[in-house]
């Protein structure tokens, strides 16, 4: 199996793109699939969103000076993200506002992973040869032994941007 960085991040985008189908497909009225569905997204989400903050965007930050922007727009594309995901964390798929939420969050992620592919993976692939992305993918299947499974709670969430912020 490929270890190559931006292979493994492609996979999970895949998996992630299937899970958003599997949702918009599930019809009006399947609280219970639904329900199933997006606690799978979150999962995904926070494990993804894990490998790539932890491994994924400070070695292309280091290596591939040129896409500093892009990395940093991306970090905060994952911080829209993970407030979606712990509001939704804390819901029930009855809730008013879950479906309407859970769309904002496939709208979102969308487009910051076809961004991913086809704006800056692109140039990484560029930049850096099989063996660096290699070794990249190796580190990240590791930390995803150790990545969180479900998202942080909105009041932890909170603090933690309090405490970067201050
Ligand atoms: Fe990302
Ligand atoms: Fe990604």
């Amino acid at each position: 199996m490929s270890t190559d960085a931006i292979v493994l991040l492609k996979d999970d985008h895949k998996n992630i793109r299937t899970l958003f189908r599997d949702f918009e497909n599930a019809g009006e009225n399947a609280e219970k699939t639904k329900g199933r569905i997006v606690e799978s997204i979150l999962e995904a989400l926070t494990v993804h969103t894990y490998i790539e903050n932890e491994v994924m965007y400070p070695e292309v930050r280091e290596r591939v000076p040129a896409l500093e922007d892009d990395v940093l727009e991306s970090y905060e594309e994952h911080h829209v993200a993970d407030v979606l995901c712990a509001e939704l964390s804390a819901m029930r798929p009855g809730d008013e506002r879950f479906d309407a939420k859970t769309a904002v969050l496939i709208e979102n992620v969308s487009h910051h992973i076809e961004e991913e592919e086809k704006e800056w993976f692109p140039q990484v692939r560029e930049a850096l040869g099989r063996k660096e992305l290699q070794e990249i993918g190796e580190r990240m299947t590791a930390a995803r032994e150790k990545a969180p499974r479900r998202p942080e709670q909105p009041s932890a969430l909170k603090k933690t941007v309090d405490a970067v912020l201050s």
